[in-house]
């Protein structure tokens, strides 16, 4: 399967939302990546519901969206009707988190488990075949532009192998710090979804970013 590339949409300029969108569907990029934040789980606050609605009024691709909150299990439904199509949870949020992928699923959404980057894969492994994403952190969340952490390629490694050996599956997903740069080593080790902030929205040709990024690995 070809892999696929979901520009984050907090990197881009909200003053002209419309036009960000419309790169985003003139574009090569399969799904628009959409950070949750609360002050709380992480120590920035971003933006919720009502973005939610004007981008999916306006954005032909599946929205991926990427809980960054405490108690995100009272919130899902209401993800849902807001436009979400993926919603990821993170696993240090989540003291029942089996319960809370059933309730993901229960809405139709795809189920997704994000893991900070000091949390190993291991945790994942009595849920692994309940989950259609994992998503691993390679910066710490709550800000876009951050550096990648580089122990996350090793990382995707170990969590390839755990879900060839359970036969389970799941498309894992690379957020935080992502770019041409390192695409094609996470690529190699296994990931399946790129999310890209500041390295698609803020280069000088966004389309030509995101063709370059989705091309990687497509001529071998
Ligand atoms: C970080 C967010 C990321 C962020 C990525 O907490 O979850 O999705 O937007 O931005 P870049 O690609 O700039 O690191
Ligand atoms: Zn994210």
């Amino acid at each position: 399967m070809p892999h696929l590339i979901a520009p984050s949409l907090l990197a881009s300029d909200f003053t002209k939302l419309g036009e960000q969108m419309d790169m985003i569907n003139q574009s090569e990029a399969d799904w628009l990546h959409f950070d949750v934040m609360d002050g709380r789980f992480v120590p920035n606050i971003s933006f919720g519901f009502p973005i939610l609605k004007a981008a999916k009024a306006t954005c032909k691709k599946p929205i991926d969206v990427h809980l960054m909150i405490e108690e995100p299990e009272k919130y899902i439904e209401t993800f849902r009707d807001a436009g979400a199509d993926v919603i990821t949870v993170h696993y240090e949020a989540c003291p029942h988190l089996h319960r809370t992928i059933a309730q993901i699923k229960e809405t139709g959404a795809k189920a997704g488990v994000a893991l900070n980057p000091h949390t190993p894969v291991s945790v994942l492994e009595n849920v692994i075949e309940e989950v259609d994403l994992v998503c691993l952190m390679s910066v710490n969340p709550g800000f876009g532009g951050q550096k990648f952490i580089y122990n996350t390629v090793p990382k995707v490694q170990r969590l390839s192998d755990m879900i060839i050996v359970k036969n389970a599956n799941v498309l894992i997903e690379i957020d935080g710090g992502v770019g041409l740069q390192n695409a094609e080593a996470l690529l190699k080790a296994g990931a399946r979804v790129l999310v890209a902030g500041s390295a698609v929205f803020k280069a000088d040709d966004p389309l030509d970013t995101i063709r370059r990024m989705k091309a990687i690995g497509q001529l071998q």
